[in-house]
């Protein structure tokens, strides 16, 4: 959580680190801020708010400089305030920070700086990082840096300005993500690649504990002894198009129009002759006799979808864990478990440390990643990318997607692989998984009944999701898609718990959403719906295999036929759309719901 940005070079840094936390704001946007050097030294502006409420300001009070370093906040020490928002400076003003990340024994530095005289201003753990580096500055910005880091428990990714060296720019990380841009008008860090697209697709991504020194023409790195270290840029793919809401209103709304593309292009991947293609054929399947997928939210759900494609093309249990749980059960894995790791980011911290957990006890590792060069992505024995592209909206949609054709397609491999299924059987599903981007694209151009209904649904306090086997596990993905964006609660149950204590809930007029694309359990749902319609709710059905007719208490939304193990690749486009338009017709701010933030990088 919490975007950070850091410039110098040969423009002026105000509007170019604006631009770039604009471009980060989906990490955290309750206060930003801005320190600048100019030749008169530090210019610091900083509040509680958005990010747009920072933009107002410097344009009634402008700001310059040729280096500078910028921050959007989810904060996590200290309430959103203007003294809590960053950049932090020491009581000195000698040394400007930002920092990403969450200081651990901020406590104990805080109280020895205190005992030595320092003057604390704000309640947050991010301030003892500049007093600290001021305590150990004596004219070497780099040994201070050193000096600093190495008192520092818990995570950071930092931007770092010393008034007596106005030409350097220093930055370290440790657990939280921070790439280096190199443009030929300057040199920038950042949190994450949109917030340097515009001006370079040319990045080094910094390891842990290493520091990066940067001037207006070159950067140099360096390990904590002070040896230099030699690293090799990437070249990444994006392009800053897909950072834009090319004329959408939201970006999640353009989001959900790109699956797809995005299908498309992770199907080739996996299917064609991809990189994602090399490391699946690679695998020795045959070594595991246990999967466990473990992730946060969204990537949880499509491992809940894909544990009934897995058990029942490769029949092998999987079980699908929470991260944040997985990470303090001390979990039953071993060599012969192979641990799935899903994330958009690559950056979730409990993931991360899931995966460190899973490696550390021997397991093999394979991540769907999408960020590039994420940390789950280097760490990880095997790393499948989705071909996702940057995702700003806050609530996942296409890069889940992107994650669920991509278990599909390991599942499918696997069981062939285990014998479980012939070659034709396995073409013939492969086929199916490749129809889904052209099958995606006519929905996508069907969606008035979808915004319709939701436009009608603005007034209710909860709403349900039910449905049985597979359709139960995309119900939680429409469920938590709801939840976040529209803030109506809501809950995800499987069509037969609802009697063993939720049908109490029901009441006149709840909302019931029910998904029904397993052909085989219909009149199951279609009797939990009867049921639910009897005790007042009103049903909106959405699958492909209704043979019920629209009434006063129910409405209908045909899906298009499709195997019911890759069903869920369509029902949630019109669950995404559904919870779009509720919070549309709300009103609410949904590329960054209140609360949330995309990158969640602390515990
Ligand atoms: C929901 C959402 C979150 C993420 C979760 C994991 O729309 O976006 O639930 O899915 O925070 O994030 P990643 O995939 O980056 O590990």
């Amino acid at each position: 959580m919490c975007g950070i940005i850091g410039y110098v070079g040969t423009q002026n840094a105000v509007p170019i680190i604006l631009d770039g936390l604009k471009r980060l704001e989906y990490r955290g946007y309750d206060s930003s801020g801005i320190a600048v050097m100019n030749n008169n030294g530090f210019d610091v502006v900083k509040q509680k708010g958005r990010l747009s409420e920072l933009e107002a300001l410097i344009s009634q009070r402008p700001m310059s400089g040729y280096m500078g370093i910028g921050h959007t906040r989810w904060a996590t020490h200290g309430k959103p305030s203007d003294i809590n928002s960053h950049p932090h400076l020491g009581s000195q003003n000698k040394i400007a920070i930002v920092h990403n990340g969450i200081i651990e024994n901020y406590r104990q530095i805080k109280e020895r700086l205190e005992q030595k005289g320092t003057n604390f201003v704000s309640q947050t753990d991010s301030e003892v990082i500049a007093q600290l580096a001021e305590y150990y500055y004596n004219g070497d910005i780099v040994e201070a840096v050193i000096k600093t880091a190495g008192n520092l428990e818990g995570s950071y990714a930092l931007g770092i300005m010393c008034l007596d060296e106005p030409d350097r720019l220093i930055a370290i990380k440790k657990d939280n993500p921070l790439i280096i841009g190199v443009a030929d008008h300057g040199i920038f860090i950042a949190s994450d690649v949109p917030a340097v697209l515009a001006h370079t697709n040319k990045v080094y991504y910094l390891n842990d504990k290493e520091i990066a020194v940067l001037t207006k023409t070159s950067v140099e790195f360096y390990n904590m002894d002070r040896e230099p270290v030699h690293k090799e840029p990437e070249t990444i793919t994006w392009s800053i198009d897909s950072a834009e809401k090319g004329g959408y209103e939201h970006f999640m709304l353009k989001e959900i129009m790109e699956q797809p593309r995005v299908l498309k292009e992770t199907v080739q991947s996996a299917l064609g002759c991809g990189d994602n293609r090399r490391i699946i054929d690679g695998l020795d399947v045959s070594r595991f006799n246990r999967i466990v997928i473990t992730a946060c939210g969204s990537a949880y759900n499509a491992g809940m979808v894909s544990k009934y494609v897995f058990e029942q093309l490769c029949r092998i249990t999987v079980e699908v864990e929470l991260a944040s749980e997985f990470r303090y059960k001390d979990p039953i894995v071993d060599c012969n478990t192979l641990v799935i790791l899903v994330s958009q980011s690559g950056e979730t911290a409990d993931t991360i440390a899931a995966m460190r957990e899973a490696k550390r006890k021997g397991a093999a590792t394979l991540s769907i990643v999408n960020v590039v060069g994420s940390t789950i992505a280097r760490e990880s024995d095997y790393t499948l990318y989705t071909m996702a592209g940057p995702e700003i909206a806050v609530a996942t949609t296409k890069a889940f997607s992107a994650q669920l054709v991509l278990l599909y397609i390991l599942a499918v491999s696997f069981a062939k692989k285990l014998g479980k299924i012939t070659k034709e059987a396995a073409d013939n599903l492969f086929a199916e998984i490749a129809s889904l981007p052209d099958i995606a694209t006519g929905m996508l151009k069907r969606i008035d009944p979808v915004q319709k209904y939701a436009a009608t649904c603005v007034g209710y306090k909860s709403i349900f999701f039910i449905g049985r086997n597979i359709d139960y596990a995309i119900a939680m993905e429409g469920s938590l898609k709801l939840k976040e964006i529209s803030y109506i609660h809501s809950e995800a149950y499987a069509g037969g718990e609802l009697k063993h204590g939720t049908i109490s809930l029901i009441e006149d007029n709840t909302l019931v959403v029910a998904i029904s694309c397993c052909e085989r359990l219909y009149e199951k749902i279609y009797s939990n719906a009867e049921q639910v319609i009897s005790r007042g709710a009103k049903v909106l059905f959405i699958g492909n295999c209704i043979k019920a007719v629209p009434g006063e208490r129910l409405e209908i939304i045909e899906l298009p036929k499709i195997n019911e193990l890759f069903a869920p690749s369509l029902s949630v486009v019109y669950l995404q759309l559904f919870s779009y338009y509720v919070a549309a017709n709300k009103g609410l701010d949904i590329d960054k719901p209140r609360n949330l933030a995309k990158s969640v990088t602390v515990e």
